[in-house]
């Protein structure tokens, strides 16, 4: 079997119970944000800060689930080049920000693995002295140590593509997260 299977990945997660997962997930956000003042007189608006190119698809249902303000944003990282194991070298590009300090940000990202790329945007947002960073990640792997405040769904150690995330460009359009048809096995 060729190392990119052209058929469609096998279903791991479909887009139903994302959708659901969604639903749920801006719920509560809506909540624990409501306590923070996000939006109230006075405060500003949450920045939702999205990874991308990972969780583009994954945002934008979010957002849409959510009924607290925000502002939406986008901060671009990459790790991964074209493999299935993380470099280990996390590249952030330069981070516009118009927001000024003290603000609440949630940096959302596709999946967690390594940790590497959650770590290295919140250090990079340091110098803006946000008032508080949490993070959501649509999926974990059982290896990430990572202290992340929001998960959507935990997942084994396979690779997975769809619903934003790729497998060296290809898939992201999937509706749904899918393993590809080698097994998702790591290289
Ligand atoms: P970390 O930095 O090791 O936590 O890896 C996170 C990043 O690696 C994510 O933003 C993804 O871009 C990429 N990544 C990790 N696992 C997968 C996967 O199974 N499929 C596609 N991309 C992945
Ligand atoms: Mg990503």
């Amino acid at each position: 079997m060729s190392s990119r299977d052209s058929r469609l990945p096998e279903v791991l997660i479909p887009a139903e119970d994302i959708a659901r997962r969604v639903t749920e997930l801006g719920r509560k956000l809506s909540a624990d944000y409501a306590t923070v003042d996000v939006g109230n007189a006075g405060a500003e608006e949450l920045v939702v800060l999205g990874v991308l190119k990972g969780a583009f698809m994954f945002l934008a249902d979010l957002v849409r689930a959510v009924s607290i303000p925000i502002v939406v944003d986008f901060v671009r990282a990459a790790s991964y080049g074209s493999g299935r194991v993380s470099s280990g070298d996390v590249r952030i590009e330069p981070i516009a920000w118009p927001y000024g300090e003290g603000r609440d940000v949630l940096v959302v990202e596709d999946v967690l693995d390594t940790g590497k790329t959650l770590d290295a945007v919140v250090r990079a947002l340091e110098g803006f002295r946000p008032r508080s960073v949490k993070t959501l990640a649509l999926l974990r792997k059982p290896e990430a140590k990572w202290p992340v405040d929001y998960v959507g769904f935990e997942i084994e150690d396979r690779f997975v593509v769809g619903y934003g995330l790729d497998d060296a460009g290809k898939w992201r359009q999937l509706p749904y997260i899918g393993v590809p048809r080698d097994g998702g096995e790591r290289r």
